[in-house]
C-alpha cells in the first residue's frame, strides 16, 4: 500500500489552529497506519512524506517538518522495535538536514532485521528526479560501456530506482480527496489500484483504510488482459 498524506494544512485551518498542529496530528496518524497495517498482515507501507516540490514551502514550514521527522524517528524507534517494524526511505536524501539523515541511517540500521510491516519514507522524494538519475545512472553504464542500449530494459531502469528491490504498490491512497498523483511512484503505480477519501489525513484511521482495502478487494484486476 502506498499513501499520499495529504490535507494537514486543511485539518489546521479547519480547527483554527497552526499548521504546524495539523502535521503534529498527522505525526500521530502515521503511527495508527502502521500499527494497522501490523494487524493487517500489508507488507509494504510507503508513505509520501515529504516532496521535492515541498521545499518550496516557507522556511518556517520546511523547518518545523524536518524537526518533526527527526524528533518522530528518535521518539518512535523503541516501538518500532518492538512492533518489529523495519525502516526504509526512499528520496533525494542527501537533500535532508544532517539531523535527520543521520537519525533516519540510524533508525534504518537498527530495524534491519526486523520482519514484519516494511515502512517506507518517501523524503525529498519526487518520481521524475528519481526516474531522472536512473536515466543517468543508465547512460553512465552505456558510456563506460558496462551495458549497450538494448540492454535497458523496463526492469532494468527499474532496478535502477530508489524503489529497487522493493515491490510495487497494489493499492495507491490519498487522502483530502485531490484527485492528483503530485509526482509520486509515477513508474511503480502503473497498475496499482486508485482510492481517494476525503477524509484529511489527521483524521484518517480504521474505518477509511478498511474501507480502501474493502473496495481493492472488490476490482478486478486486468493488466490489460481481458
Ligand atoms: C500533507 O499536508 C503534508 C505534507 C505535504 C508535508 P499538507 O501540508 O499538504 O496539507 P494541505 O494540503 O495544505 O491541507
Ligand atoms: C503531496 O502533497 C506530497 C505529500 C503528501 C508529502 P502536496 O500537498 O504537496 O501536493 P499538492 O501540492 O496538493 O499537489
Ligand atoms: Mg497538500
Amino acid at each position: 500500500v502506498a499513501i499520499i498524506m495529504d490535507g494537514n494544512g486543511r485539518w489546521a485551518e479547519q480547527h483554527g489552529v497552526a499548521r504546524a498542529k495539523g502535521h503534529e496530528r498527522g505525526g500521530k496518524t502515521v503511527q495508527r497506519v502502521i500499527d494497522l497495517c501490523g494487524e493487517k498482515g500489508i507488507g509494504w507501507l510507503t508513505l509520501y512524506a515529504f516532496s521535492t516540490e515541498n521545499w518550496g514551502r516557507s522556511k518556517i514550514e520546511v523547518t518545523y517538518l524536518m524537526n518533526m521527522l527527526s524528533k518522530y524517528l528518535r521518539e518512535r524507534l523503541p516501538e518500532m522495535m518492538e512492533k518489529n517494524v523495519r525502516l526504509h526511505a526512499i528520496g533525494e536524501l542527501h537533500m535532508l538536514p544532517k539531523s535527520c539523515r543521520e537519525q533516519l541511517e540510524k533508525s534504518i540500521a537498527a530495524t534491519r532485521e526486523n520482519t514484519g510491516v516494511n515502512v517506507v519514507l518517501a523524503l525529498s522524494y519526487g518520481s521524475r528526479q528519481e526516474i531522472t538519475a536512473a536515466a543517468r545512472q543508465l547512460a553512465r553504464k552505456v558510456q563506460k560501456g558496462e551495458i549497450t542500449p538494448d540492454d535497458i530494459t523496463p526492469e532494468l531502469l527499474g532496478a535502477h530506482l530508489y524503489t529497487a528491490d522493493m515491490p510495487d504498490p497494489d493499492l495507491l491512497i490519498r487522502t483530502s480527496g485531490e484527485m492528483r498523483i503530485s509526482n509520486y511512484l509515477l513508474w511503480q503505480i502503473s497498475y496499482a489500484e486508485l482510492w481517494v477519501t476525503d477524509v484529511l489525513w489527521p483524521d484518517f484511521g480504521r474505518e477509511e483504510l478498511e474501507a480502501a482495502l474493502l473496495s481493492y478487494r472488490g476490482r478486478q484486476r486486468r493488466f490489460g488482459k481481458r
